[in-house]
């Protein structure tokens, strides 16, 4: 019996080691910490629960047979974040390069199923070179066991993709499917097929890095949802971010009460838009003065940069922003900045997180390249995600709501539930100058017209008259009014018709 024991706890020590020292090395050599390393800075400390630490993988071709790794490449298990259940997959690249064989693939699917069960989000940490070669066909069943998964915990649970090392083919289609996906700087990539193959079939020379590194997916591709430094950095910003996030979506969002009081006025907010419409300003500075201690978690802050969207919290309750970003294109709405807007919608309404939407859209751009590219697709999508969502929706109209993109920024005619303008507001189908063009184009006297239009439009009261702003509030009082509706929109239980599923504009 002591025998027994004696092997267990051997084989639990060799789980420990994955690969074994020369290839840890190797992987802190390359700046990675080990699998089992991020899991520890990654969840509260001594809160990790380890399933399945001596599965093996039962491939015996190519000699694999006596080539067995305790573990088989993938740390999984549960563990806290901030108190909160979580549950974790993480490669170990150490162990025949962290490559998906099938028991790899079915310990994930567990973990995937339990968090399911019990309402928790899933975080995977991935570093792996791909499907196990070895074992073929059932390499690639075990990814779509883990696809199906992460389709059917869609809007059920939170699930997040920390991309760590490389993520290529089949791979990366399980990070694509979560809701959230972060990479680290320089160590990581991602694509479906890598350079050799790019270079054979298209016969372009490219880099792994320029191909999918960090850079490529979060300021061109709009793939992955923000990147940070090094792997410490990188698990330290999924915690702050998991913070945000209820555990699934029958639960709340943690309430994290701080110092700073629902009733604070900025009074700085009254001269942050600028007297001159086509001045620029950054919505940023305007989120971050109405939220609790002007903490605001931006999701993709490099791709589609003309809208910010990301996470807050008012009075300690987790809200979702939304915000036109004059300081880019003025802020237009255009293809990539309709899909980023959209997607985000939808998953702050999956789980229940108030939107907050910050309105100065000059409106939709203009030109061959977004109408050829579909613009009327795309901007339907954040129509779409607007119109569907059922979560307590509160609008600030700061300065342009010009167009359809007025419409689209969550009017009141797609169920807001607040809509405020504030004094600087122009609710119109276009700007004064463009308007008097068209339906004073044979008049001698544009200037005359071009003042009148200013003077009918260029200000909120005729929204206002029709009700479609609630009010129009001064921007020093916003954070008080918001923080008060939240308050009166908790009980908010509005439903959709039943329906199988909506068919939003791919
Ligand atoms: N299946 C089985 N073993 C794999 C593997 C895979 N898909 N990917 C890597 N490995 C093994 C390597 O054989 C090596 O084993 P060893 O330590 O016993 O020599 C170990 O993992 C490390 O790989 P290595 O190539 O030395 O690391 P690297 O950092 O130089 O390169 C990759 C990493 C991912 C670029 C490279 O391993 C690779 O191209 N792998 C294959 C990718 C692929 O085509 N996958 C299948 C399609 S999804």
């Amino acid at each position: 019996e002591e025998d027994v024991i004696a092997r267990i706890e051997g084989k639990r020590a060799e789980a420990q080691l994955g690969g074994g020292l020369a290839r840890i090395e190797a992987q802190h050599k390359k700046g990675k910490l080990t699998a089992r390393e991020r899991i520890d800075l990654l969840l509260d400390a001594g809160s990790f629960v380890e399933y399945d630490t001596f599965v093996e993988h039962q491939c015996v071709d190519f000699g694999m047979d006596k080539n067995k790794v305790t573990g088989d490449g993938v740390v999984t298990g549960h563990g806290t974040i901030n108190g909160r259940r979580v549950f974790v997959f993480s490669q170990d690249f150490t162990a025949f390069g962290g490559s998906l064989s099938k028991m790899h693939a079915q310990k994930i699917c567990k973990i995937m199923d339990k968090a399911v069960l019990v309402g928790a989000p899933v975080i995977g940490l991935n570093d792996s070179g791909g499907a196990r070669i070895q074992e073929g066909v059932d390499s690639l069943a075990g990814y779509a066991e883990i696809f199906e998964r992460n389709v059917l915990s869609s809007g059920v649970i939170p699930q997040i993709s920390l991309i760590m090392g490389p993520c290529a083919g089949g791979a990366v289609y399980s990070p694509a499917l979560t809701d959230f996906t972060f990479m680290v700087k320089d160590t990581s990539y991602m694509f479906v097929t890598g350079p050799d193959v790019v270079k054979e079939v298209c016969n372009e020379e490219v880099t792994q890095e320029e191909l999918g590194g960090a850079k490529t997916h979060t300021v061109m591709s709009g793939v992955v949802h923000n990147a940070f430094e090094n792997d410490l950095e990188a698990l330290q910003r999924v915690r702050d971010f998991l913070d945000f996030l209820p555990l699934s979506n029958l639960e709340p969002a943690p309430t994290r009460y701080s110092d700073d009081s629902p009733h604070r006025e900025d009074h700085s907010l009254n001269h942050i838009i600028p007297v001159d419409s086509t001045k620029a300003y950054d919505v940023r500075d305007v989120i971050t003065r109405l939220v609790d201690d002007g903490n605001f978690f931006e999701i993709m802050p490099d791709y589609a940069k003309n809208i910010v969207i990301g996470f807050a919290r008012m009075n300690g309750k987790t809200v979702s922003i939304v915000g036109n970003q004059p300081l880019v294109s003025s802020g237009v709405l255009d293809i990539n900045s309709s899909i980023k807007g959209a997607r985000f919608v939808r998953f702050c309404d999956a789980f229940n997180i108030p939107i907050i939407t910050l309105v100065d859209v000059p409106g939709f751009l203009p030109g061959t390249a977004q109408e050829h590219n579909g613009i009327i697709r795309h901007g339907a999508k954040l129509l779409y995600a607007y119109a569907e969502a059922t979560v307590p929706k509160i609008t600030i109209i700061t300065r342009k709501a010009y167009g359809g993109a007025y419409d689209v920024m969550s009017s009141k005619h797609l169920r807001g539930d607040m809509n405020y303008a504030w004094p600087a507001g122009e609710i119109a189908v276009m700007g004064a100058k463009g308007a008097v063009a068209i339906i004073f184009r044979h008049s001698e006297d544009r200037s005359k017209a071009e003042a009148e239009y200013i003077d009918k439009f260029a200000n909120p009261l005729p929204a206002a008259q029709r009700g479609f702003v609630d009010d129009i509030v001064l921007p020093a009082h916003t954070r008080r009014r918001i923080i008060d509706d939240l308050e009166v929109l908790k009980s908010k239980n509005l439903k959709n018709p039943p329906k199988k599923h909506g068919n939003i504009p791919l």
